[in-house]
């Protein structure tokens, strides 16, 4: 295995993902593991990632310095690499201006292993304040870039490493094929992890967990938490039970066709909650997003401990949580982006334990997973669906009546985009009412009324997106169905922004 120490970079998981990629089974552990526990698990590589502080600063994340001196290869990413110059002797001093984007690097060493078949010049993804102004004695220069000599370090004979820049993004041209040399040339590691492993592995650890006692399931009837209950059911069958709540903020038809697709099958069992007014009482007259993921996350774990208690004797709670939803809410090191409300919303008197056997994958590897589970195709590339609903797609206080425009409106955007064939090109495709009003015309008189906006976006695991480019003809059916079909609608537009600048819910 290679494992990955965590210095707070958004990108950490992505590593770890990326490794997995390779066939080689990797895990993200914090940064104060020490050499002895590292040694027991007996690694072939570490990683040390990126993060967003200055290796000087009081609090700056460390490392146990022991960890040098293991003899397992080591690659320092961006936070990583300036640790290791700045513990084997060498310097590191806030740039004047941070260095963000793409950049290009030439190497200087073309024997390093670490280039090994690359080009001599690449393009690669930079984002660091601070910068290498020296390097241990030991080290030597592979790589330069217009901003440093020290854009990609090494110590062959020690066989440590440092890249200034992010090769675990897809922004940096060969980065997947870095991390390939590193893992093979370097470390000597062998592909041969794959997600039948993962499987046994969970299946063992849910079992070890649980015991004889019992788990209760927040299904949505989403990919995420239907692969959850059928790893669940597989490794603790009938221990599991199943709650669907009908927060009053689903789409158009949905509870019916999830209890119709998952009810009695695969071994589970689901109760259905009703919860709608309890949910829209609580967000009555909120308008503040963070509040209201907060609130709708809050009031789902109310929902479950109610269920629990006629159940008797639920130890647990398991949910859906990925990594996207984890590393967005915040994590000690990463910075909240928004609280996905299966991680941001719990409270602090929680009766359950969690139990979360996705919270290390990525939304492409949760697919993956469910089709070597045996799950349907149609069930396992449904389009993500937040767990707070059309509550977030409501901007602003969510009313009924605002509701049902979302609702009908989304309802018809999935009806043109399935017409058109586009499904499963487009990784998410919706509407929101942002609650502004504008003037409009219709027939001879004068409308003032809401404007739907269309957000439909290409992605591969939701941490970055690109807006989709849905043929003309077909938002232009789109929007006379929407305008003429949806009371109270006189305008609609379309989102053009990628993830970065703005996100994918509007919310
Ligand atoms: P954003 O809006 O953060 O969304 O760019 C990234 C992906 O996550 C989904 N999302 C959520 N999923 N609970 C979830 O289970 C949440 O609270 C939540 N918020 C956003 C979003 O739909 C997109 O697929």
């Amino acid at each position: 295995s290679i494992i990955v120490l965590d210095y707070g970079s958004q990108y950490n998981q992505l590593i770890t993902r990326r490794i997995r990629d390779l066939g080689i089974y990797s895990e993200l552990l914090p940064n104060t593991t020490t050499a002895e526990q590292i040694k027991q698990l007996a690694p072939q590589g570490i990683i040390l990632s990126g993060g967003p502080n200055s290796v000087y600063a009081p609090d700056a994340p460390q490392i146990d310095p022991a960890i040098w001196e293991l003899g397992i290869p080591i690659l320092g990413i961006c936070y990583g690499m300036q640790l290791m110059m700045a513990t084997l002797g060498g310097q590191v001093e806030a740039a004047g201006a941070p260095e963000y984007g793409r950049a290009g690097i030439e190497i200087e060493k073309t024997s390093s292993l670490l280039f090994k078949d690359l080009p001599a010049k690449q393009y690669v993804w930079m984002s660091h304040g601070d910068r290498v102004t020296q390097i241990p004695e030991s080290f030597e220069t592979v790589a330069i870039s217009s901003n440093t000599p020290y854009a990609v370090v090494e110590d062959a004979a020690r066989k440590l490493y440092g890249i200034q820049f992010h090769a675990e993004v897809r922004n940096s041209d060969y980065g997947l094929d870095i991390l390939k040399n590193f893992a093979f040339q370097i470390c000597g590691a062998q592909a041969n992890w794959s997600m039948s492993d993962f499987i046994d592995a969970q299946i063992a650890q849910i079992r070890e967990t649980v015991g004889d006692r019992k788990v209760l399931l927040g299904l949505s009837g989403g990919v995420d938490s239907s692969v959850v209950g059928v790893l669940l059911h597989k490794a603790i069958g009938d221990q599991l039970t199943s709650i669907f709540v009908d927060h009053g903020l689903l789409r158009k038809g949905e509870a019916d066709q999830v209890m119709a697709s998952l009810e009695g099958k695969f071994g589970l069992n689901i109760v259905k909650v009703d919860a709608q007014k309890r949910f829209l009482d609580k967000l009555a007259g909120i308008s503040e997003p963070e509040q209201k993921r907060k609130i709708i996350g809050n009031e789902f774990i109310q929902v479950f401990n109610d269920e629990a208690q006629k159940l008797d004797g639920i130890d647990f709670l398991a949910q859906g949580t990925l990594y996207t939803d984890v590393i967005e809410s915040g994590t000690s090191t990463a910075q909240t982006i928004k609280s996905h409300h299966n991680v941001g919303g719990l409270p602090e008197d929680m009766h359950f334990q969690l139990i979360e056997p996705l919270r290390t994958l990525f939304k492409d590897e949760v697919r993956e997973l469910g089709e070597k589970l045996g799950m349907p195709h149609d069930l396992v590339w449904r389009q993500p669906f937040p767990g707070p609903g059309l509550g977030i797609r409501v901007l602003g206080a969510v009313t009924e009546d605002k509701l049902q425009i979302v609702r009908d409106s989304d309802y018809i955007l999935r009806e043109e985009i399935k017409n058109a064939g586009l499904e499963e090109t487009i990784w998410q495709y919706f509407t929101v009412l942002p609650g502004m009003r504008s003037v409009g015309v219709m027939g001879d008189g004068r409308t003032y009324d809401y404007t739907v906006g269309i957000r439909a976006v290409t992605s591969i695991d939701g941490m970055t997106a690109d807006f989709a480019e849905i043929p003309w003809k077909i938002l232009a059916k789109i929007s006379t169905r929407i305008t003429n079909e949806v009371d109270h609608v006189n305008r609609v537009v379309y989102d053009i922004t990628s993830k970065p600048p703005a996100t994918i819910e509007w919310e």
